[in-house]
């Protein structure tokens, strides 16, 4: 049986991510979005991409959600992105009240699907998202620590002149300023970058990819990144769709592993078919913990401010 993935939200990250999994024939894509035509004409012109790149993904546009019933997979990008000046943070209740709109409906259709969060700010937003749809946490998931640990192992790739398929990185924490790069579990061929680089450099690059999301923004005025986080959704899809019991990033939602309750905050975990099988609780020193910490209860001062 084929694979169904709906994308909420049309603009940039969702139709990029419709862009990379129905090039890599993952599953039949729905786009679905607020506004008139934009889905329907974007779904389209990636249907007729499809004989050139020779894959049979079927892709559909549309503004009814009847239409993305039964899906196994929802990406939720809907909600406005940040302009420069503008913090992820004060996206927040705009974009809770688009989740408000989303998520009822996309249960409704399709009550066993496992839904991805990309909406900013993430943490939040999946918290949202996980209280309105009443589903196991298993199926809740934030796209986060995939995109910023992308950031940092292209920074760390580039540095050192070597293949980024050489280098494997950890960030976790909630996706903001207060996020935490672990250079001690990032690695170049299974050597720790911490023997690699010296500290001013892996302080440099650290603190590049915190600011990796503003940085984008600084160029583009009009909106933030979209290639790199569409490719990270797609990758969560991907291991998901194909059960790969792939360890990755991803914010969940903590029942006292790493000391957190009841909040989402980025961690390791193993996605698979079921979705989140297994949080993967890895040692992390005094200085480690208490950054992991700080990102939590910036997580938990954003969710008091809209209650969920
Ligand atoms: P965009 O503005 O290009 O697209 C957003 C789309 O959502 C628009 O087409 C809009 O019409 C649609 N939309 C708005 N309200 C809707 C509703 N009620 N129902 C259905 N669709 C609705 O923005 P972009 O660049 O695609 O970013 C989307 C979101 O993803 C933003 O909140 C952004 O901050 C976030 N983001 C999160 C990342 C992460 O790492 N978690 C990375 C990149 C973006
Ligand atoms: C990013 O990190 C905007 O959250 C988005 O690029």
């Amino acid at each position: 049986m084929r694979n169904k993935v709906t994308i909420v939200g049309s603009g940039n990250v969702g139709a990029t991510a419709a862009h990379w999994i129905a090039s890599k024939e993952l599953a039949d894509v729905v786009l679905i979005d607020i506004v008139e035509g934009v889905p329907q004409g974007k779904g389209l012109d990636l249907l007729e991409a499809m004989p050139i790149e020779k894959r049979d993904s079927a892709i559909l546009g549309t503004n009814d959600y009847a239409d993305t019933a039964n899906s196994d997979i929802v990406v939720i990008t809907a909600g406005i992105p940040r302009k420069p000046g503008m913090s992820r943070d004060d996206l927040l209740n705009t974009n809770h009240k688009i989740m408000n709109d989303v998520v009822g409906k996309i249960v409704h259709h399709s009550p066993n699907c496992i839904l991805i969060i990309v909406s900013n700010p993430l943490d939040a937003m999946a918290q949202a998202a996980y209280k309105m749809s009443g589903f196991p946490r298993e199926r809740v998931i934030g796209m986060a620590g995939v995109l910023d640990s992308a950031r940092f192992r292209a920074f760390i790739a580039q540095e050192l002149k070597v293949s980024v398929e050489n280098v494997t990185a950890f960030v976790l924490g909630g996706h903001g300023d207060t996020m935490v790069p672990l250079p001690r579990y990032s690695t170049v061929a299974g050597i720790p970058i911490t023997e690699l680089m010296d500290k001013a450099t892996l302080d440099r690059i650290v603190q590049r990819t915190r600011d990796g999301g503003a940085e984008i923004v600084k160029h583009l005025k009009t909106g933030s990144a979209y290639y790199a986080p569409s490719a990270a959704a797609t990758e969560m899809v991907e291991a998901i769709l194909k059960d790969k019991k792939k360890i990755l990033p991803c914010a969940a939602y903590l029942n006292g592993e790493y000391g957190i309750h009841g909040l989402f905050v980025g961690v390791p975990v193993k996605l698979g078919s079921k979705g989140i099988e297994q949080i993967i609780e890895i040692k992390l020193t005094a200085e480690e913990k208490a950054a992991l910490d700080k990102s939590a209860a910036a997580v938990k001062e954003l969710i008091a401010v809209i209650n969920v």
